[in-house]
């Protein structure tokens, strides 16, 4: 069972609940499946055609370069494609610089050396394929705007009202655009497509599955909203944010001391004195540092140990802090030096960037 927050987010938005074993007939066997963190989508019916009948489909998301660095809630999202990797027969991770520009005011010289120093290096240090993960800047891929467009005449002012509550026309664009990524490696080859997002991205998704079932022009198969759950942020409310530096861990960190203020800094579900922690154990729900080693840490059985040990006050708070703080010490200098390795690669342009479906075409 998810437990009660996902629980009740699924109720909220309407989504459906991942059976536990949906992924096995793909192949996929995963700790963020697993553990729930992959925790909804939307639809499963759609999903289980990928998984009973078709076994074909790609996996696609995109991430906005409006920061030098990326934080560990991106790195939850590059994660969850490379879970899907494996049996995708595309992969793509788009960099939406337009929507950077749009709605971030990131100009796209910016957004374009953010991408190429650091955004597509440490998704390869963090474990994408760089032989199988295909690229491309919504600004120079030709084909998009031509699903954007024929989008924008199959929905409303007011439902795009409904989505945002008060619109501007940089974030209709990007909406429009937006489906036009989602559907982008349809223009090569029909088959259904999942699309690993946050949860503030089901407009989006909801929007683009309706135009699927209107326009007159494709012949579009649906695609499927995958859910993973927001990291929580350092200050225990919400979600981690790029703006507010004390609430994010980012990729990487470069200053040990800071990362260590940060998460000793962090909410924490134990309780205020050692007495009480040792009598009563800490609440794992809420506690940060805990959060993180369920995205963080692979092993079952050491979050187990974990988990029991801290639940029951055997470990205090100060020493899950301390495991969490030495896990990402290593963490980011293992990142770091694989970052500066790809972005050579990168910078050589030994990657995939494609530019329009033409180019898309040869990785089939
Ligand atoms: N709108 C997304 C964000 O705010 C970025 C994005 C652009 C995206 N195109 C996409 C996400 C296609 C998933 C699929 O971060």
């Amino acid at each position: 069972m998810v437990n009660n927050r996902a629980e009740k987010l699924i109720r909220e938005f309407g989504l459906d609940e991942l059976p536990a074993d949906i992924f096995k007939n793909l192949g996929v066997d995963h700790h963020y499946v697993r553990r729930r963190i992959i925790f909804a989508c939307r639809t499963l019916e759609d999903l289980e055609t990928i998984v009973y009948r078709e076994n074909k489909f790609y996996a696609l998301t995109g991430i906005m370069p409006s920061h030098e660095k990326i934080h560990l809630g991106t790195a939850a999202v590059i994660e969850s494609m490379k879970c899907l990797q494996k049996s995708a027969k595309l992969t793509i991770v788009l960099v939406a610089d337009l929507e950077s520009l749009a709605t971030r005011n990131i100009d796209l010289e910016t957004g374009r050396k953010y991408a190429l120093n650091y955004h597509i290096p440490t998704y390869l240090a963090l474990g994408l394929d760089p032989q199988k993960t295909i690229f491309y800047f919504q600004s120079e891929n030709i084909d998009l705007q031509k699903i954007a467009f024929d989008a924008s005449k199959e929905i409303t002012l007011s439902e795009l009202e409904a989505i945002y509550g008060t619109i501007t026309p940089g974030r209709i664009l990007s909406a429009f655009y937006q489906i036009g990524d989602i559907l982008f490696p349809q223009l090569v080859e029909s088959m259904l497509g999942v699309i690993p997002v946050g949860l503030d991205q089901d407009p989006h998704i909801r929007l683009c599955r309706d135009y699927i079932k209107r326009t007159r022009n494709y012949d579009f198969r649906p695609i499927i909203g995958l859910y993973i759950t927001d990291i929580p942020s350092l200050r225990g409310e919400g979600k981690m944010s790029k703006s507010d530096p004390y609430s994010a861990i980012f990729i990487p960190e470069e200053d040990e001391n800071f990362l260590r203020r940060k998460i000793y800094r962090a909410f924490s579900g134990g309780a205020p004195s050692l007495e009480e922690q040792r009598k009563r154990g800490a609440n794992l729900e809420i506690d940060v540092p805990f959060q993180l080693l369920r995205f963080l840490l692979p092993d079952d059985n050491e979050l187990k140990r974990i988990a029991e040990e801290y639940g029951s006050g055997k470990m205090i708070s100060g020493e899950v802090k301390e495991y969490l703080y030495n896990f990402l010490k290593e963490y980011m200098k293992e990142l770091k030096e694989k970052i500066e390795q790809y972005r050579e690669i990168v910078n050589k342009r030994e990657i995939l960037i494609v530019h329009s479906k033409d180019e898309l075409k040869q990785y089939l």
